[in-house]
C-alpha cells in the first residue's frame, strides 16, 4: 500500500470498512503537538548515536518545526488515509523534508512506545490545568468560609438536624476532599512521569539510542525499567480517570448541597442570576442548573474510568491495538472538568447566604440535645444516664410543645433530680458550637485554624 506504514509485506491497501473503523485521528490528533516534541527528541537521540549527521539533523528539526506551526494554525490536519496521528505526520514530515531524510525517523521506535509517552506528556499538562482550575475552587470556598465566619447553620446527618455548626466549618468541609484530589494528581505525577521512550515495540531498542536523553528531553524522569510494560500498560491512564472520578463526585456531594440549599424549603442560598437559568415555561423560576450538571457528570467520569478498567482487563502482553481504546474516555474526563471546573467556581463564588435563615433553623429539631448530656457529663453524670435524661428531656419537650430550655425548674427536677435550671447556660447556639473546640471542632477559633492550614495546604500543590 503505497504511503503506508506497512508497504512492504502488502499488496492491497485497507479495505473502506477497516480504515472506517480503524482511523483514530478525529481524536488523536489532540496528542499531534506531543508527537512533534517526541520526534524531536528523537531526531537528537539519532544524531548522537550517528544514525543522522548535523546537516540532516537540522532540516529534520527544521521540517518538524514547520510542521508543528502548521498543526497549530490549522494548515495541516489529518487526511482519510491517514490511520493515526502518528501516520500523519509522518507522511507530512516526507512531504516537508523528502522520503530519504523523512524515511530515516521511525528507526529505532515504534508507534507502542511513542503512543505510551505521548498519553503521559497529555495527562501531564492537564493535570497541571486541572490543578489550577481546582486551586481556584479551593480559594473561592474559602472566600465564602472567611467571609461568613459566625454565621451558624443546623449541621446534620442522615440529613436530619443533629448539631449546630459555623457555616464555615460545613463549606470548609466541601474543601478539603478537593485538596486530597489535588495531592493525589501529585502522587500520580510521580508514576506519570516514568518514560516509555525507547521500549520500541515491545522488545526494546537495538540501536544504542539514549533513552534517558530522550526522556530528559521531554520533562519526563527515568525510562521505564521494563519495555513489554512500558509499551502495554496503561494503569497511569486508569489512576488519571479514577482521580478525576472523583474529583466529580466531590463536585457532585457539594451540588446536591447547593441544590438542596436554593429550594424554596432551605432558603439558605441565592444563585447568582449568571451562575442559574431560567424556565422556558414557568417564568418564575431559577433553576440551579450548574450544580445538576455537575452531579450529572461525575455519573460521566465514572463511566469513563470503569470503561477504561473494563478495556484493560484481560489484554494479554504487550501492546493490542484495543489500548487505542484508552484516549476518548480519558480526552472527555480531562474537557468535561475543564470545563466544569470554571463554572462550578463561579457559581460558589456568587452564591448569597441568608444568614438569618440558617441561623433561625441551627437549633430547631432538638439539635441541642448532646449539649444537655454533655453538661450532665461534666457534671460526673455517667454518659448512659445522661444520653437517657436528655433523651427524656426531648420527649417531654417534643409533647409540651416546649423548646429545650423552656421548661421549668421543676419540670427538669421531674425528669431527673440532676437536671436544673442551670443547663440553660449551654442551650445556646453560640455556646454549644464555642464547647466544640476539639481538634477539627466547629468552635469559631477552631475553624480559623483549619481555615489557615487550608491555605497552607494548597499553596505547595
Ligand atoms: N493508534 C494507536 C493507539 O492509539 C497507536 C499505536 C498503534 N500501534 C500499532 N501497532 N498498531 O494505540
Amino acid at each position: 500500500a503505497p504511503g503506508s506504514l506497512w508497504g512492504g509485506r502488502f499488496s492491497d491497501g485497507p479495505a473502506p470498512e477497516l480504515a472506517a473503523l480503524s482511523r483514530s485521528t478525529h481524536f488523536d490528533w489532540e496528542l499531534a503537538p506531543y508527537d512533534l516534541a517526541g520526534s524531536r527528541a528523537h531526531a537528537r537521540a539519532l544524531a548522537a548515536a550517528g544514525y543522522l549527521d548535523d546537516d540532516e539533523l537540522v532540516r529534520m528539526l527544521a521540517g518538524l518545526d514547520a510542521i508543528d506551526a502548521g498543526v497549530r494554525d490549522g494548515s495541516i490536519v489529518a487526511l482519510d488515509s491517514d490511520e493515526d496521528v502518528h501516520f500523519a505526520l509522518e507522511r507530512e514530515l516526507v512531504a516537508a523534508v523528502g522520503a530519504e531524510l523523512g524515511g530515516k525517523l521511525r528507526a529505532g521506535r515504534s508507534r507502542n512506545d511513542q503512543i505510551a509517552t505521548l498519553i503521559r506528556l497529555y495527562l501531564l499538562d492537564h493535570a497541571e490545568r486541572i490543578v489550577h482550575l481546582t486551586v481556584h475552587l479551593i480559594d473561592a470556598i474559602a472566600a465564602q468560609a472567611s467571609a461568613h465566619p459566625d454565621a451558624t447553620m443546623p449541621g446534620r446527618t442522615h440529613l436530619q438536624h443533629a448539631q449546630p455548626i459555623l457555616l464555615a466549618h460545613h463549606l470548609l468541609a466541601h474543601a478539603w476532599p478537593l485538596v486530597r484530589d489535588l495531592e493525589r494528581l501529585r502522587d500520580w505525577r510521580v508514576r506519570a512521569t516514568a518514560s516509555p521512550y525507547g521500549a520500541g515495540a515491545l522488545a526494546g531498542g537495538s540501536l544504542g539510542l539514549d533513552p534517558d536523553a530522550v526522556a530528559a528531553d521531554l520533562g519526563l524522569g527515568a525510562p521505564m525499567p521494563n519495555s513489554i510494560d512500558a509499551t502495554a500498560s496503561r494503569d497511569v491512564v486508569a489512576e488519571f480517570a479514577y482521580v478525576t472520578a472523583q474529583l466529580g463526585i466531590d463536585l457532585s456531594r457539594f451540588a446536591e448541597d447547593v441544590i438542596l440549599w436554593a429550594t424554596r424549603e432551605f432558603g439558605f442560598v441565592r444563585l447568582a442570576d449568571a451562575y442559574s437559568t431560567g424556565s422556558s415555561i414557568m417564568p418564575q423560576k431559577k433553576n440551579p442548573d450548574i450544580a445538576e450538571l455537575a452531579r450529572g457528570k461525575s455519573g460521566r467520569l465514572i463511566g469513563n474510568l470503569t470503561g477504561l478498567l473494563a478495556t484493560f482487563k484481560g489484554l494479554p502482553l504487550a501492546y493490542n491495538r484495543d489500548l487505542q481504546e484508552d484516549k476518548e474516555p480519558v480526552f472527555d474526563s480531562v474537557r468535561t472538568l475543564e470545563v466544569l471546573l470554571p463554572a462550578f467556581t463561579g457559581m460558589i463564588a456568587t452564591l448569597e447566604f441568608d444568614e438569618e435563615r440558617m441561623a433561625e433553623l441551627a437549633p430547631q429539631g432538638f439539635s441541642l440535645a448532646t449539649d444537655v448530656a454533655d453538661w450532665l457529663v461534666r457534671r460526673n453524670v455517667p454518659f448512659r444516664e445522661a444520653h437517657e435524661i436528655a433523651g427524656k428531656l426531648v420527649q417531654f419537650c417534643e409533647r409540651a410543645g416546649l423548646e429545650l430550655d423552656q421548661p421549668t425548674d421543676a419540670d427538669y427536677a421531674g425528669i431527673d433530680p440532676r437536671l436544673t435550671g442551670e443547663v440553660r447556660s449551654v442551650l445556646t447556639v453560640a455556646g454549644s458550637i464555642a464547647s466544640r473546640r476539639g481538634t477539627g471542632g466547629t468552635a469559631p477559633d477552631r475553624v480559623a485554624e483549619q481555615l489557615a492550614e487550608l491555605t497552607a495546604a494548597v499553596r505547595p500543590l
